[in-house]
């Protein structure tokens, strides 16, 4: 399968601005947390360019320095932007215990962990990202990026133009009222309304839990377009990674979107270290992320795909 290789931006940032303390790197590199990556450190497992490294705080270039644990260097994973176009029944997590097709069943011939950004329905299909790279899932995920996701809904009755306009305005939902969405009917048959909807949230079943609001139900939930992307020309079950072009222009800040991909970066580098750690801690122990970790204190085998046996889901919300 042809992946996203050239499409990996280019770190063209001044040394200076690249270097991280060592067990930043290693963390950055997808083999574990910083507490983790600490101790490995400290165990003198770690060696920069050759030489055995017990400080965690010492500052190295990852484009140029040669870590390595164990005597094997680590590399940061190739950058996967995969579009998938899923389908009904699949589950957007990793391992079902109930033996349920899930979308890494799809995914034959990625050998890099992707995760799904956000997250689809069981019973919805359509375009679902997957990636591996966390900030570029943060953005595209995050209410503030405003990035727009277009559903097309059959509702399970007619729906009036004043329903319409409740969705345009937003509905108050549990979780607290929506904002205000792009709602276009498409037809309607004798029995149901065919609407097209553009949303800049991405809450959980946010779709349905609107449609419902109404008073009636969603029957067919397919999401068409997430920000530039269109799922024409994308047959079901089957996936393709993402062009340089299309990465660079969804992570272009929409119209009227609180924040750029680099002002979150940069607010995400001031929220602390430690806070960020302690979450990724908790991410990887509940998901396949576990595993990259479990394989970093064995060792390491050539072609892992770097997936664990847990099941995980990124997070509780639709996107
Ligand atoms: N909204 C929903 O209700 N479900 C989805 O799968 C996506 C958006």
């Amino acid at each position: 399968m042809r992946t996203s290789r050239d499409n990996q931006p280019r770190d063209n940032r001044p040394e200076e601005n690249r270097k991280r303390t060592l067990d930043r790197v290693i963390s950055k590199f997808g083999l574990g947390s910083r507490t983790e990556a600490r101790s490995w450190i400290g165990a003198g497992r770690v060696t920069v360019n050759g030489k055995k490294i017990q400080s965690p705080d010492l500052w190295v270039d990852p484009d140029v320095d040669k870590v390595a644990l164990d005597g094997r260097p680590i590399t940061a994973s190739e950058k996967q932007y995969l579009l998938l176009y899923k389908p009904k029944g699949y589950l957007t997590t990793y391992k079902d215990p109930e033996g349920r097709p899930t979308i890494y069943d799809l995914l034959g011939g990625v050998k890099e962990f992707v995760f799904p950004v956000g997250r689809l329905d069981q019973d919805t299909t359509g375009l679902l990202m997957l990636t591996n790279d966390g900030g570029f899932g943060d953005y595209i995920t995050s209410p503030e990026s405003k990035v727009p996701k277009t559903y097309l809904v059959k509702s399970s009755q007619l729906l009036s133009e004043d329903q319409l306009e409740q969705l345009r305005r937003g509905v108050t939902l549990s979780d607290g009222p929506t904002a205000p969405a792009v709602v276009k009917r498409i037809r309607d048959s004798q029995k149901y309304t065919f609407f097209e909807i553009t949303i800049t949230e991405g809450r959980n079943r946010q779709v349905r839990r609107m449609v419902e609001a109404l008073g009636a139900k969603v029957l067919k939930l397919v999401r068409v377009r997430i920000g530039t992307l269109e799922i024409a020309g994308l047959e079901i079950g089957k996936y393709r990674p993402l062009t340089a072009e299309e990465i660079r222009t969804l992570r272009k800040p929409s119209r009227g979107s609180g924040h750029s991909d680099r002002r979150a970066d940069r607010r995400g580098d001031r929220r602390g270290d430690q806070e960020k750690d302690q979450q990724r801690d908790r991410q990887q122990d509940a998901g396949p992320r576990a595993k990259v970790r479990r394989e970093a204190e064995r060792p390491r085998r050539s072609g892992s795909s770097g997936r664990g046996a847990n099941e995980t889901r990124r997070r509780g919300r639709n996107d």
